[in-house]
């Protein structure tokens, strides 16, 4: 048996995925998105996100079952994003699902996004190890989690209280003059650049703040502290040293990040950890995430940047899990939740 046949939908922000997995096996990974047309804006617009998803929706089943060469009345079950996520753009992937579920009456699963982040390794270096941590970093989230199983027992330990880390790359992008979105960016320009060059904050390290926020995250004042030393190099008629000020940015946001990961590993003897979303591409965070875990004598799992954003395969090896879990399906009249909790 080489477990269930899942098909997952995903459409919580601007990326359509489809995914098609059997047990661990990825067989297909089909992804449309709507970026481009949220460039002008500076960010994801929901109503665009809407729209593009209900255009692409169809197209892109399609695409993935045929890449499977599977047929619907092959699968298993079918998963979908219940949440959290924008509202306009999860009612298109949900309404999909429940439809698709109607018509060849397999069982529906509406599953977390955020969790699908974790189970989208699964389908790279088979079953996770219990427990493990998971870092999920993207431009909506920023979430420190303990998953003693992918199916039923993921424990948020900790969050941002203000901006993702994502949206914190975005926003110092945007006030260096840099395009959207602006991570992708910063990551090549802090190449050329001098990471200690200026010494920016890390949130919520301060003794004080560690008690209440241990492992929360905080990005804000990284990104006024920046805004602040522009504008004074601005005000001083310097010229503004773009590749150190993108090198000493990631750098305090790889470092916080890395910090508090590490933590949690000692405090639960954590052997296995995870790191997910679309910040997970970023090159200084992945290599000191790496060397410090290792350091410690753990193991980071890091499924390949195409599958650490948004896509459908995550979803889909998340419903494989439930599927194998032996859970319930949900009714068909469940509901989207923008805020869904782990
Ligand atoms: O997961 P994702 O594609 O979409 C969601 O936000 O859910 O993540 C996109 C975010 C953006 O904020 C983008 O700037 C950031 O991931 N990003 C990066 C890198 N590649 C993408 N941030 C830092 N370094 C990168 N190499
Ligand atoms: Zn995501």
């Amino acid at each position: 048996d080489r477990g269930p046949l899942v098909l997952g939908i995903e459409t919580s922000c601007d990326e359509t995925g489809v995914g098609i997995v059997r047990g661990h096996e990825l067989l297909a990974h089909e992804v449309a998105s709507s970026m481009e047309q949220h460039m002008r804006f500076g960010g994801v617009v929901p109503e665009i996100a809407a729209r593009a998803h209900l255009e692409a929706m169809t197209p892109t089943l399609q695409r993935a079952l045929a890449s499977a060469d599977v047929d619907v009345s092959e699968l298993d079950a079918i998963a979908v994003t219940a949440g959290p996520g924008l509202m306009g753009a999860l009612v298109v992937g949900i309404s999909a699902a429940k439809t698709l579920a109607l018509a060849t009456g397999k069982p529906l699963y509406g599953v977390n996004h955020l969790v699908g982040h974790v189970a989208v390794d699964t389908v790279e270096h088979g079953a996770l190890p219990r427990p493990s941590g998971a870092l999920l970093v993207s431009g909506g989230h920023t979430s420190l989690l303990r998953v003693d199983d992918v199916a039923r027992d993921v424990t948020m330990i900790g969050q941002t209280i203000d901006d993702a880390a994502g949206e914190a790359y975005d926003k110092v992008a945007r006030l260096l003059g840099l395009s959207y979105p602006g991570g992708p960016i910063i990551d090549r320009m802090a190449a050329e650049g001098d990471p200690k060059a200026i010494r920016f904050p890390r949130g919520l390290t301060a003794r004080h703040d560690l008690e209440k926020h241990r492992f929360d995250y905080s990005f804000s004042g990284l990104k006024t502290a920046v805004a602040r030393w522009v504008e004074k190099a601005e005000r001083d008629g310097c010229e503004i040293p773009v590749a150190d000020v993108c090198a000493s940015f990631q750098e305090a946001v790889a470092d916080v990040l890395t910090a508090k990961a590490v933590d949690l590993c000692r405090r639960d003897g954590l052997e296995h950890f995870v790191l997910g979303g679309g910040v997970a591409a970023n090159s200084r965070l992945r290599t000191l995430l790496e060397d410090r875990l290792r350091e410690i004598g753990v193991e980071l799992r890091r499924p390949r940047p195409g599958l650490c954003t948004d896509n459908g395969a995550m979803i889909a090896a998340l419903g494989s899990a439930v599927v194998q879990a032996d859970l319930p399906p949900s009714p068909l009249d469940f509901s989207a939740h923008s805020s869904l909790p782990v």
